[in-house]
């Protein structure tokens, strides 16, 4: 591909974008802070950490919801502020070739979207190539798709989970989970409330998620949480322990593991024998959660693989698709995409 192209994976959660031969040289959070008739104050952590202590007049959009692109216009001025940021750091977007992830189960119209919000941008891309994300993410892990055998690859994001089987360089099976990371937030904003009356907002259970969950702890590591008092409404502090958050964490867990079960029973015998020889390719930033490999491991009875950096594979094997000539035919016109799936 182009010397000036670049890779993007759209995610609930963060953007991460890959320049070619260069490595992902954008990774930030899909949020978008606006004022007044949409004037942007920030975008990525910023916007982030302004969750949940905004006034009025402040909007905060995530503008990716369950693996889509759910309001266009906020964006599309999270885009242009991402090729404006991206540039400051001499990464010029403009003119440039894009290979865009999408994920395999969303309709036509959804696909379009992802290309659409490149296209109306003020990047004025030269080309615009769109590329199957399980088979995306598959190469970022290292897979060679075209030789080896059946692999399992379930991607646990923020809004979605993506669980993928792919063989012989295509794709078997692929669904789309409405549950990832978020599910395990608010699991832990409910158990919390549950058993100390304690009011915790978004960000907060993400740390305790990050910091404090460990199934493969004794449960009995703890750690202060703020909110506020859900009988006196007054702010508190309370002493959190990992055993009560594990808990709350493997519930909505189970329910992923479930549709993994669920996509596992539908697959071809032969290829049951490679994942059994295999084990699971695990990836998403909800891979970095701990002990998570272990919980899995014994809960399917399989191999659980986490490659580094898990939350990267999609934007890295976008990477490869476009420095790799053998893997060239998997970056497909928009139009290709539509026919392939009619
Ligand atoms: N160390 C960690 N422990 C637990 N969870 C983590 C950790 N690091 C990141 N996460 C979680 O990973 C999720 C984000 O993962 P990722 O960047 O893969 O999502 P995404 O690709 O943007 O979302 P999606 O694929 O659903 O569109 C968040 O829910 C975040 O809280
Ligand atoms: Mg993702």
């Amino acid at each position: 591909m182009a010397t000036k192209s670049y890779g993007i994976d759209f995610g609930t959660y963060a953007v991460k974008i890959y320049k070619i031969h260069q490595g992902v040289r954008f990774h930030q959070k899909s949020v978008i802070a606006t004022r007044d008739k949409g004037n942007v104050i920030a975008i990525g952590e910023e916007a982030y950490s302004m969750i949940g202590k905004e006034p009025e007049y402040i909007h905060i959009d995530r503008p990716i919801q369950n693996g889509v692109i759910a309001n266009f216009d906020t964006m599309l001025s999270l885009m242009n502020c991402i090729s404006m940021d991206m540039g400051r750091d001499g990464d010029k977007l403009k003119g440039a070739t894009f290979l865009v992830a999408v994920p395999t189960e969303v309709t036509d119209v959804e696909k379009k979207t992802f290309y659409d919000i490149i296209d109306s941008s003020i990047i004025r891309p030269k080309k615009i190539r769109i590329t199957e994300k399980p088979l995306a993410d598959a190469i970022g892990c290292g897979i060679d798709i075209a030789n080896s055998n059946g692999s399992l690859v379930v991607d646990i994001g923020a809004d979605t989970t993506e669980i993928s089987v792919i063989s012989q360089g295509g794709i078997v099976l692929s669904r789309l989970c409405p549950y990832g990371g978020y599910r395990f937030d608010e699991a832990i904003i409910a158990a919390v409330r549950r058993k100390y009356n304690l009011l915790i907002g978004h960000r907060t259970a993400e740390n305790i998620k990050i910091s404090l969950v460990d199934f493969s702890s004794d449960g009995t590591d703890v750690m202060f949480a703020y909110g506020r008092d859900f009988v006196s409404g007054l702010p508190r502090e309370r002493e959190i322990n990992s055993e009560l958050v594990n808990r709350a964490v493997a519930e909505p867990l189970q329910a992923i593991l479930d549709a993994v079960k669920s996509v596992l029973e539908r697959i071809p015998p032969e290829i049951s024998a490679d994942v059994y020889q295999g084990g699971i390719m695990l990836t998403g930033g909800s891979a970095c959660m701990k002990g998570i490999a272990d919980f899995i491991s014994a809960e399917l009875g399989l191999r659980v693989n986490i490659p580094e950096d898990p939350a990267t594979t999609v934007a890295r094997g976008l990477g490869r698709v476009m420095e790799e000539e053998k893997y060239e035919h998997l970056a497909k016109p928009l139009r290709q995409t539509y026919y392939e799936n009619d």
